[in-house]
């Protein structure tokens, strides 16, 4: 039997450069050797949403079809919603006995995201909720419920598989040897840089280039993003290393016009005007042929809910199994 990879992505907004470098492609590489399952974490998305469902109801399709667009196979890789797997409900309750508010409260992703959250919200500790401190023992849930093995993630979430490895570790030493403790797989490049420069690309932080954005956009994007402060005219000498234009060109130029793109700005040679029409055109075609594929699911959403529908009927089959394993070693198996 193949091993089964499990990943998982909240419903939460359009896919960006920073998933695609920096956890999508390396889905792409893995559907063709694995038993891939993919969450849509619906339910997950609703920790930090639940005053939204609008939202996270739109982006279940939005978000298919970005992966379906970037190239993932439906016929390889198993996507499923998450809020449809009730065994993922019934499981962290299980689990929330094996860990503690302490040890959750300890989590750096979690705590990160709470200090954020202060940050934007002015929330205090109470507007935490239970479901959202809880949700590593949910992904621990969703991962555990499909013997997940590998799990192919960002840097971020690495906090995440510790934790659920402490569950598994925790459930079989308690109920008997029942669960597999998966491990995470990391990407070539974990992390994209944003269009200002900050380290991390996202939504929130709005220096992120989207697979579904227009030229136009796109042209307004690039023509604002950082480049280095100190070239004043257009033939002063820079350094291309601290300049973004630059490091979006290393994405998605070819190798021989990154050197020339490289060796240009360092003589002066180069202005940023020119440099940044350059790699407009050269995101533009990279972008193309996704926009080319996800124009055919947009045309035909029935294929969309076809592959979700397909996708999680066998995820539910799956899910039956693992639960009443875990129930029996439980002795709640009546
Ligand atoms: N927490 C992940 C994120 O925010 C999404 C996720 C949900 C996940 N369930 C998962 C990732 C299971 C890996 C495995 O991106």
């Amino acid at each position: 039997m193949p091993k089964t990879i499990l990943t998982g992505l909240r419903p939460t907004g359009n896919l960006h450069l920073g998933h695609l470098f920096g956890a999508c492609q390396n889905y792409l590489k893995l559907q063709d050797q694995y038993d891939f399952y993919l969450e849509i974490a619906d339910v997950q998305a609703l920790t930090d949403n639940f005053d939204n469902p609008k939202k996270v109801r739109l982006n279940v399709k939005e978000i298919t079809m970005d992966l379906l667009s970037i190239g993932l196979d439906p016929t390889k890789v198993n996507f499923f919603i998450q809020s449809q797997i009730k065994e993922i409900a019934e499981l962290t309750v299980y689990y929330s006995n094996l860990v503690t508010i302490a040890r959750l409260e300890r989590n750096p992703t979690v705590k990160t995201e709470i200090a954020q959250k202060k940050e934007l919200f002015g929330h205090n500790g109470e507007s935490i909720t239970y479901g959202f401190l809880g949700y590593p023992v949910s992904q621990a849930a969703d991962i555990t419920i499909f013997d997940g093995e590998l799990i192919p993630v960002g840097e971020d979430q690495l906090p995440l598989i510790e934790q659920c490895r402490e569950i598994v570790r925790k459930f079989n030493s308690i109920y008997g040897k029942t669960l597999k403790e998966p491990e995470p797989i990391l990407s070539d490049t974990a992390r994209i840089k944003g269009l200002d420069g900050n380290e991390k690309m996202g939504k929130s932080l709005g220096n992120a280039i989207f697979l579904v954005d227009d030229d136009e956009i796109i042209k307004k994007k690039i023509m604002n993003a950082i480049t280095d402060p100190s070239k004043i005219k257009k033939d002063d000498p820079a350094n291309p290393n601290i300049c973004m234009v630059y490091y979006y060109h290393k994405l998605v130029n070819t190798k021989e016009n990154i050197e020339k793109v490289c060796s240009e700005c360092k003589k002066g040679t180069r202005g940023c005007v020119a440099c940044k029409k350059e790699l407009i055109e050269k995101m533009n075609k990279f972008l193309a042929p996704i926009k080319e594929k996800r124009k055919y699911y947009e045309a035909h959403p029935e294929k969309v809910e076809e592959i979700l529908k397909a996708g999680t009927q066998k995820a539910q089959q799956r899910a039956n199994i693992q639960i009443q394993k875990i129930k029996k070693a439980m002795m709640i198996d009546y």
